[in-house]
């Protein structure tokens, strides 16, 4: 409770339990809950790797994670159903947030004329519904592993493909990454973005965007947006 009310989760006042706009976000009931994200990033399996940082930097494996549990990320997430599932429901609390403020604040200009999107690594849809409900012309694709998108059904729109984005990405006129290039080393991204531009390629209006929504490392950001201080790109 001390260390909550101390990162100003709480609003310490006559009595020292008081919410604010920061702790309202952890509430159920909220629509734009971030709880089921802030109950993934604290699940052991992701804090024990920091616990042993000192064997991480003693081999040549790309993330602590690696070191720790002997497979890559989305490896351990494909063989664990249950964490599998919460991974996905808070990646879906962190979209409902981002899709609203995406959509009301640049939705026009990001998807004019855009009638085939592809949301690449899209989880369990949040964002593509998000955009169709909004923008129901647009055919919305979302591309993931098997495990994340096997048996789930969107109706006609948006679409669920099993697949693996480093090797092939449908044709569309847009292509969406939201929360992906991070995860990537920038040889991996590079290869990724070669299949964004193979399939934008293909698609009937010879492709128009591709939509990064991604964090960015606040050294970089400051810089570009000295240089461009209206920048339309969205930053978190
Ligand atoms: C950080 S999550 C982002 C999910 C979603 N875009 C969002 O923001 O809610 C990264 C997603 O990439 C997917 N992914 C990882 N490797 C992939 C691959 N090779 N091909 C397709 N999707 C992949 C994961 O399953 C996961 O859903």
């Amino acid at each position: 409770m001390c260390v909550l009310a101390h990162s100003s989760f709480f609003d310490l006042g006559e009595r020292a339990d008081s919410l604010n706009l920061v702790s309202k976000l952890l509430l159920n009931e909220n629509p734009a809950s971030m709880l089921p994200t802030a109950l993934f990033v604290l699940e052991p399996v992701l804090i024990t790797p920091w616990h042993d940082l000192a064997a991480w930097f003693q081999n040549d494996e790309s993330t602590a994670f690696g070191t720790m549990h002997g497979v890559r990320f989305w490896e351990y997430l494909g063989r664990d159903s249950w964490q599998n599932d919460l991974f996905n429901k808070s990646l879906a609390g962190d979209t409902r947030l981002i899709s609203s403020v995406l959509i009301d604040k640049a939705g026009e200009s990001i998807f004019e004329g855009i009638d085939t999107l592809v949301d690449v690594g899209g989880g369990t849809g949040a964002m593509a519904c998000a955009i169709v409900n909004r923008f129901p012309r647009i055919n919305c694709t979302v591309l993931d592993l098997p495990h994340v998108v096997t048996g789930l059904s969107g109706g006609m729109n948006p679409w669920f493909v099993p697949g693996d984005m480093f090797e092939e990405i449908p044709p569309a006129d847009g292509i969406l990454h939201k929360s992906i290039l991070h995860d990537w080393e920038d040889e991996e991204s590079v290869k990724k973005l070669k299949r964004c531009k193979e399939a934008m390629a293909k698609s009937s209006h010879g492709g128009k965007t591709v939509s990064i929504i991604d964090t960015v490392a606040a050294v970089r950001m400051r810089r570009e947006q000295r240089r461009q201080p209206h920048s339309s790109v969205l930053t978190r």
